[in-house]
């Protein structure tokens, strides 16, 4: 049990002590981490919550917790503060206490989910033949930590990669492969050269309005079956896919199922007759569209917008008058899919924040079609180049996700030569690329997702401030302290920790919270929680580590200050591998 939840197990004991029947049942105290370590390590705000309820003065009420807390809680002091808050100091020894458990436990504390679920993470999603560009990163790098998070509390994980496999981009990759291909460009990079086929053709289309009839006419032929079109269209989705495949190896990022729009085409005529037959879809102007139902209140109805002061409707459309589907038909059916074939509890898309209105609309449709389920847009922003606007190469390009590994991998080789010039070249090569992948998704990751960030290849890759090669620098220099350990002088399993100094006070305290901080990391889908946790365990590290000496203390100070060392890094290595970062031994 996380500390919180045993603290707020005993506030709720006393508050039933003090209150009897009065207490409303299933009250659950809330009790949280405190900002400002001076007014103690926790805080509780029931006392104020329940005062109201019951009508009786907030501090007095918080005063008689606390008396009846003084008695019965061995692991912390209460104290009242202010108009009625319960504050909690913990006590050293209970934090050595902790301390001695996390040796023992590969979890190092953390608890298992509660209630395990099947989810499914729908996340990276580029499309074929057209760039998989950087908002494509922060969805592939968010994705494949909540997946890995979700893993690690024990719920049934399902990563799902729907890639754009079908659309109209298709009519003029097709005309470009009749003719334009260079085969030779295809082998060596297929992601690439089907990319440069569709921004020609795209070119092309521009100067002679013939050729778009042209396009179209491949298209149509595509969707009604033609054998040969089918065949190219599977080939461009094959070869992207297996280009693909090689920059997630490089990323570790792996998925279950690769199930792409075109997956649901057969689904989507049945879907969209059903919608009808229900009632909930209609047909206005040719076109089949889902207006509001008047559920919601206007201010929070997706299907209506405010202009100039009215609300006017903005139906969902799932076909158009022509016959084509779109893709918020492929989203409902693939919704449909997920429940029936991976008995998913939850859903979370993990896409940029310009697809709000369409995730809220499919989610509404679900409720009006009565399906249940916890289905979550997981939205971030934008990444931003030095001059605010949009990431782009030089030439104005966006910037492909391949690139921007090799990049990071070239200029973490320039800080491990920098550092370690007589590192063996393999190893050198080895621990680049966990440094520089680990560097961008890093600089990803200690972001709110939310806000958009500026792309800073110096800061990411420095070896001070919240980065990767700062944490992995603080883990190597954690580990190294160990390798100067003669065979058998530190067992973990024997040390009985005892803390003294405020520093290692202080490290033990956040080693503690590492339990809190990864479930709610994942509650709340925000990596930059434990991003930003982990940095701040490595700089309580390097506090520590100045004021207590570790090899030249002796006796039971010794075995203390190298299990706080020991946790720090297995806490570090853990968290860190959470977020899909690895951790080299040297660097
Ligand atoms: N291919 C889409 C894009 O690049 C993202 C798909 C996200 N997933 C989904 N189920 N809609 O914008």
């Amino acid at each position: 049990m996380t500390i919180p939840a045993l603290l707020s197990d005993q506030v709720a004991q006393a508050f039933r002590a003090i209150l009897g029947d009065s207490l409303p049942e299933g009250f659950c105290p809330v009790v949280s981490a405190s900002q400002d370590l001076r007014f103690g390590d926790y805080q509780c705000n029931a006392a104020m919550i329940l005062a109201k309820q019951v009508k009786m003065n907030p501090r007095e009420l918080a005063g008689k917790v606390v008396e009846a807390l003084r008695a019965s809680c061995s692991q912390a002091i209460p104290e009242i503060a202010g108009p009625g808050f319960i504050n909690f100091r913990i006590n050293a020894a209970y934090y050595a206490e902790r301390m001695k458990s996390m040796l023992g436990d590969e979890r190092l504390g953390v608890p298992l989910a509660a209630e395990p679920k099947s989810i499914v993470i729908d996340f990276s999603a580029p499309n074929v033949a057209k760039p998989m560009h950087i908002g494509h990163i922060r969805s592939t790098i968010i994705g494949d930590t909540l997946a890995r998070l979700a893993r690690f509390m024990g719920h049934t994980v399902i990563t799902d990669n729907h890639i754009g496999d079908w659309g109209t981009q298709f009519g003029m990759i097709l005309w470009g492969w009749k003719h334009l291909l260079n085969q030779e460009n295809l082998a060596k990079d297929p992601i690439e050269t089907l990319l440069s086929v569709y921004k020609e053709v795209n070119k092309l289309c521009k100067e002679s309005p013939d050729l778009l009839v042209d396009c179209k006419a491949e298209l149509v032929k595509l969707q009604g079956g033609d054998p040969e079109n089918l065949s190219i269209w599977k080939r461009c989705v094959s070869l992207t896919q297996s280009g693909l495949e090689k920059i997630y190896e490089q990323l570790d990022i792996h998925f279950d199922y690769w199930l792409g729009e075109s997956f649901y085409n057969d689904a989507l005529e049945p879907l969209v007759n059903d919608l009808l037959n229900k009632g909930i879809a209609r047909v206005s102007e040719g076109a089949v569209c889902v207006f509001s139902d008047g559920f919601h209140k206007p201010q929070q109805d997706p299907f209506l917008v405010n202009k100039d002061g009215e609300w006017q409707p903005v139906p969902a459309i799932i076909r158009k008058a022509d016959g084509a589907f779109l893709y918020a038909t492929t989203d409902l059916a693939t919704l449909d899919y997920r429940i029936a074939h991976f008995n998913a509890d939850s859903i979370w898309y993990v896409v940029g924040a310009p697809q709000d209105k369409h995730f809220k609309q499919i989610f509404d449709i679900e409720r009006m079609r009565g399906v249940q389920g916890d289905f979550r847009h997981v939205a971030f922003g934008s990444i931003l180049g030095h001059d605010r606007r949009p990431f782009k190469t030089r030439d104005g390009e966006t910037v492909s996700l391949q690139d921007v590994i090799d990049e990071a991998i070239q200029r973490a080789t320039r800080v491990i030569e920098e550092k370690s010039p007589d590192m063996p070249a393999d190893e050198k090569a080895r621990i680049a690329r966990m440094v520089g992948v680990g560097a961008v998704k890093f600089a990803e990751l200690s972001q709110n997702r939310l806000s958009d960030y500026i792309f800073d290849w110096d800061k990411m890759l420095a070896l001070t401030g919240d980065t990767a090669p700062y944490l992995q620098n603080s883990y190597v220099r954690v580990k190294s302290i160990f390798r100067k350990l003669e065979e058998g002088e530190y067992t973990p399993a024997a040390a009985s920790p005892e803390l003294s100094e405020d520093a290692e006070i202080h490290l033990a305290r956040l080693l503690a919270r590492y339990a809190e901080i990864v479930p709610s990391t994942l509650d709340d889908c925000r990596p930059n929680l434990l991003a930003a946790y982990l940095y701040e365990l490595a700089r309580a590290f390097h506090s520590f580590y100045e004021a207590c000496p570790v090899l030249k203390s002796s006796g039971d100070t010794r075995t203390t200050r190298l299990s706080l060392c020991d946790l720090t890094a297995r806490v570090l290595k853990q968290g860190m591998g959470l977020l899909g970062i690895e951790m080299p031994d040297r660097m």
